[in-house]
């Protein structure tokens, strides 16, 4: 790495919740944010015709950990604290960290989200979608999937220099509650950049005390998780696959986006176009 690369990185003054100061990435580091987000988004872009009845989610991860290769990355997922798949596959109540498998094959009208994180040089892109399995998705499952959008959109409108953290939560929970929907609580966004989970935690529901403000230079992921039903949450036996206790679906979409002088910056854009589904064929 050049070794201007990181000549300007430095600390927000300000701590998390936690007590940990922020990483405020210099320049040349966002630029190599946005080509590790922009690879993950292609991703994201090119497992869509995939998406089909019949197929095993453990097909998908093949197909993912291929292009993540191919991209000339590896997945950041696979071995991380025990993760064993290049991405997370989460149908109708798995809230998040579905662990890809043979035995799982989509039917027609589950909803799920893809969550991919490709590192290279040390850089992690982070981001995932919904998609559509099929032409008979229930209408309230894609009203869900339109709301986890709009809510995932809110915060991110909240973000520029100056304002505090807490308002991306509030302006998600303020359309998840309108529409009678839940935001999951026990999973939140984090810092990313040369850290795969990284300060600062960022809520998806309004929590008062956390007032960190927003500097140019921070990058970290919004990804909030909506279930249909209650906001309860439990992790099965396998240590990772997380489930609505009511069995409501739930679903997430996650972008990385860093903060700018005159507000943010998505680094996950889809270069397709692509944001919610239905994608074009
Ligand atoms: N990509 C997930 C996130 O958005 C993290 C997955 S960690 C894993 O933060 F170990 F479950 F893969
Ligand atoms: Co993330
Ligand atoms: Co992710």
């Amino acid at each position: 790495m050049r070794p201007s690369a990181s000549k300007n990185r430095r600390l927000s003054k300000s701590s998390d919740l936690q007590g940990r100061r922020v990483t405020i990435y210099d320049a040349d580091d966002i630029v190599r944010m946005a080509e590790v987000g922009r690879k993950a988004a292609i991703i994201l872009d090119e497992i869509t015709p995939h998406v089909v009845v019949g197929v095993s989610t453990a097909e998908l991860d093949r197909i993912i950990d291929g292009m993540m290769r191919d991209l000339g990355g590896v997945p950041a997922t696979l071995g991380y604290k025990g993760y064993p798949a290049s991405s997370c596959i989460s149908i109708n109540h798995v809230v998040n960290h579905g662990i890809p498998s043979e035995r799982k094959r989509l039917a027609n009208g589950d909803i799920l989200n893809i969550d991919v994180t490709i590192l290279i040089d040390g850089w992690h892109g982070d981001s995932s979608r919904m998609y559509l399995c099929g032409d008979k998705v229930p209408s309230k499952s894609r009203k869900l999937v339109d709301i986890t959008y709009e809510a995932m959109m809110a915060g991110i409108a909240a973000v520029g220099p100056g304002q505090p953290m807490n308002a991306i939560g509030r302006a998600v929970e303020t359309i998840v509650r309108s529409n009678r929907m839940s935001v999951v609580e026990d999973f939140v966004g984090h810092g990313v950049g040369n850290v795969f989970h990284d300060a600062p935690m960022v809520y998806h529901h309004y929590v008062a005390s956390d007032t960190l403000t927003m500097e140019p230079g921070m990058i970290f992921t919004i990804e909030p998780m909506i279930n249909a039903g209650k906001k309860d949450v439990k992790v099965l036996s396998d240590g990772w696959t997380a489930v609505t206790r009511d069995r409501s679906h739930s679903a997430q979409f996650e972008h990385s986006v860093v903060v700018t002088e005159a507000g943010c910056d998505i680094l996950t854009l889809s270069p397709k176009g692509y944001t919610r589904p239905p994608y074009p064929v």
